[in-house]
């Protein structure tokens, strides 16, 4: 009334805003949970990482996640997608990390943010940018001054970005973790925590839940618990979800009970089968969950699809395919499964489902056979490949040393004697990361692959131009190793010689697709025929194109990619890098090319570098775009994989 007698709408609306009280997230220890502008507040979540999904596709995600009768996603934020290089920060386009969070407040979904700065995530080195590595002694995740320095000016830039977000500030973000499963990891140095925490509350002041995330065991929890930070645990579907949570309550005997990452399938290795969590397990042990009054965020509820080089790799070294379908319950596609409507039918006994139409899947498209022509060998397009010309040294130096952090470096020498007996070309200490195709004067020769082809034997005169293309498949992104250099990263040895006198090429060859520097072989640079080992080639380009069809409505659609019997390379559609291809290993064959990238307006150009041999000797010189995936095709299995279980294997 007084107000009114004043006059004043704008002191009316402070009032009101008074009244209602500013917006605040906190922690509960007395009743053990969180409170939300101070009512009980329990959060089911999902993640979503939105550096593995187009832009255009975020909106039809996330209200697909929201439809499923979730209140909050949770993202990580990967470093080396926002800073390739030093200070050169990149937040447009597919990393326009502000407009995701702008979505998702839209659409009414709250935010679980985990910047890292290490993040895991099978993704390359964790997170963490390649460029580190120019100190080669860096102790990464640790107190060491010149990671810390590093660290410090990447969340000094970040940090104030995102504290417009802050639930508290009228955003989204309701609670930030700090590192990442950091007690798994051997250096278990509290000063680094501890300097973290201080750098997040003075970006992100005091009101912000700050938490922590590690496996769901004492002994994990130990390293990666840190007082001021809230302790959660992540575990999968099948186990006992009560000592989950009371090695949650060793660390935490009060608070909410939190399972970060509850797995509703799992990730996949190139040569292992394909992971698949039974929906009937996921849907058990979510309800066990929810019943307890637990938070929980389902990860992953999209895992979307390591475009170009991103993907990460496990130790012993066993990198990741392309996709990152996951199993979970919205495909690589965003396409609605069975496992989807489980855990919103779950959800539905413990918290109102949104009323109206969740958004369909996204309709495929198979565009059909595409035929390739076969375009320069890479050696035959050197000069328009390796922008910065070559360097030269006595012995081979790393990517890094290159300032080069993906792809492919040609590194070239001579061999110093006659070798017209087979001579063993050697990495003795297995230096090839991650996999070489070997040529002899333009004659490919063999293949060395980290950990498991060490030696190949050569023939050739002294003189003999040796090629080694050495191709760079994801960098490790969990434990110990990952210190992961690219490259050749210790001497070759040809018999008893070291090999020296290299030159060595780093090659833009992203770049070259998208300035269209490639071009046909002449049938002059087509080397003599020799005779080769089991049908291999040296590594070359092929290309063809296609139209979409008139008179289709809602054209251009998503579509898979299938290289039928092409053995090992690289695909770019439109000058985007689509990812791997390795279906002679699998499990993955086909790859996700969404609708967004292709073009109704001129021919789509398929690029295709294949690493050993092509089928086009044999006739069919052709690709296929087809409507479903093939995620699951092991063709070579191999048993002695990298497992990375210890949260699912623990409890199982
Ligand atoms: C689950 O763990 C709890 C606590 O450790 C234990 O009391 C219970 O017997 C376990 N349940 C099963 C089915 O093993
Ligand atoms: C190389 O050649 C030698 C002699 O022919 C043979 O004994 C050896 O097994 C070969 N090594 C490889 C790796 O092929
Ligand atoms: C290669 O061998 C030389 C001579 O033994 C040595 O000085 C050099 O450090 C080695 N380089 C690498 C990368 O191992
Ligand atoms: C490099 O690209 C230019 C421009 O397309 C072309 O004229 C030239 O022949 C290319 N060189 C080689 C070695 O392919
Ligand atoms: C495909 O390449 C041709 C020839 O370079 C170009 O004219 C066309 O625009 C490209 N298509 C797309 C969709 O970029
Ligand atoms: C692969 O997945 C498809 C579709 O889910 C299924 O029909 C097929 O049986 C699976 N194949 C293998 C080898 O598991």
């Amino acid at each position: 009334m007084y107000l009114l007698k004043v006059g004043s709408v704008f002191l009316l609306l402070l009032a009101i805003k008074h009244s209602l009280g500013s917006p605040t997230f906190s922690i509960d220890y007395k009743t053990d949970c969180f409170r939300k502008d101070g009512e009980v507040f329990r959060y089911i979540s999902g993640s979503i990482h939105y550096s593995r999904i187009p832009r255009v596709y975020w909106k039809d995600r996330l209200l697909k996640m929201y439809m499923a009768g979730l209140n909050a996603i949770q993202t990580y934020i990967p470093w080396n997608y926002h800073e390739e290089s030093p200070g050169r920060y990149s937040f447009s386009g597919d990393r326009d990390l502000e407009h995701f969070l702008q979505l998702a407040k839209d659409i009414g979904l709250l935010v679980i943010l985990r910047p890292g700065p290490y993040i895991c995530a099978e993704w390359d080195m964790g997170g963490l940018p390649a460029w580190l590595l120019k100190k080669e002694d860096i102790i990464l995740r640790s107190s060491d001054p010149d990671y810390i320095a590093a660290v410090d000016k990447w969340m000094g830039k970040l940090l104030p970005m995102m504290k417009p977000f802050l639930y508290q500030n009228g955003g989204p973000i309701i609670t930030v973790q700090v590192e990442n499963e950091y007690g798994s990891y051997f250096a278990c140095d509290y000063n680094y925590l501890r300097h973290l925490s201080k750098q997040f509350r003075s970006h992100l002041g005091d009101d912000v839940v700050l938490f922590t995330t590690d496996g769901a065991a004492v002994g994990y929890l130990k390293c990666g618990s840190l007082q001021g930070l809230y302790a959660t645990v992540d575990f999968g579907a099948g186990g006992n979800v009560t000592a989950a949570f009371d090695a949650q309550r060793q660390a935490e005997p009060h608070g909410p009970l939190v399972n970060s990452e509850f797995y509703t399938g799992w990730l996949d290795h190139w040569g292992s089968h394909h992971s698949v969590v039974p929906t009937a397990l996921v849907a058990k042990s979510l309800n066990e969950i929810l019943a307890m009054g637990a938070n929980v965020n389902l990860y992953m509820f999209i895992g979307g699809t390591n475009f170009g080089y991103w993907n990460g790799a496990n130790s012993p070294y066993g990198p990741q395919p392309t996709s990152y379908d996951y199993d979970a319950p919205l495909t690589e596609a965003g396409d609605l499964t069975e496992k989807y409507f489980a855990i919103r039918d779950v959800i539905k006994f413990y918290r109102k489902i949104p009323d109206g139409p969740i958004p369909p899947t996204t309709p495929k498209y198979a565009y059909g056979t595409v035929v390739l022509k076969k375009l320069q060998t890479v050696s035959d397009a050197l000069e328009n490949l390796s922008f910065s010309g070559p360097v030269t040294s006595m012995y081979p130096q790393t990517f890094i040393e290159l300032n080069q952090a993906f792809g492919f470096v040609l590194y070239r020498t001579a061999l110093p004697f006659d070798c017209s007996k087979p001579t063993p070309l050697s990495s003795p200490l297995n230096g090839v990361h991650d996999r070489a195709y070997v040529s002899v004067d333009g004659v490919a020769v063999g293949i060395l692959e980290r950990n498991k082809v060490l030696t190949i034997n050569v023939t050739g005169k002294a003189g003999s131009q040796l090629d080694i293309l050495v191709e760079n498949m994801g960098r490790i992104n969990y434990g110990k190793y990952i210190n992961d250099f690219k490259g050749l990263v210790s001497n070759m040895t040809l018999g008893t010689d070291t090999l020296c006198g290299w030159t060595m090429y780093s090659l833009s060859i992203d770049e070259a697709i998208s300035e269209g520097l490639l071009s046909e072989t002449t049938p002059t640079q087509e080397p003599q025929q020799e005779p080769q080992p089991a049908a291999l080639s040296l590594p070359t380009f092929y290309q063809g194109s296609f139209i979409i069809p008139d008179g289709i409505p809602d054209l251009p659609q998503d579509t898979y990619i299938k290289l039928p019997e092409w053995r090992k390379g690289q695909v770019w559609i439109n000058s985007i890098n689509v990812g791997r291809y390795w279906p002679s290993r699998g499990p993955q064959v086909t790859l996700f090319v969404p609708a967004n990238i292709l073009s109704t307006a001129a021919p789509n150009n398929v690029t295709v570098l294949e690493l050993e041999e092509a089928p086009c000797s044999s006739g069919s010189c052709s690709v296929e775009f087809i409507s479903a995936p093939v995620l699951n095709a092991t063709v070579q299995f191999d048993h002695k994989q990298y497992r990375r279980l210890f949260n699912k294997e623990d409890l199982l």
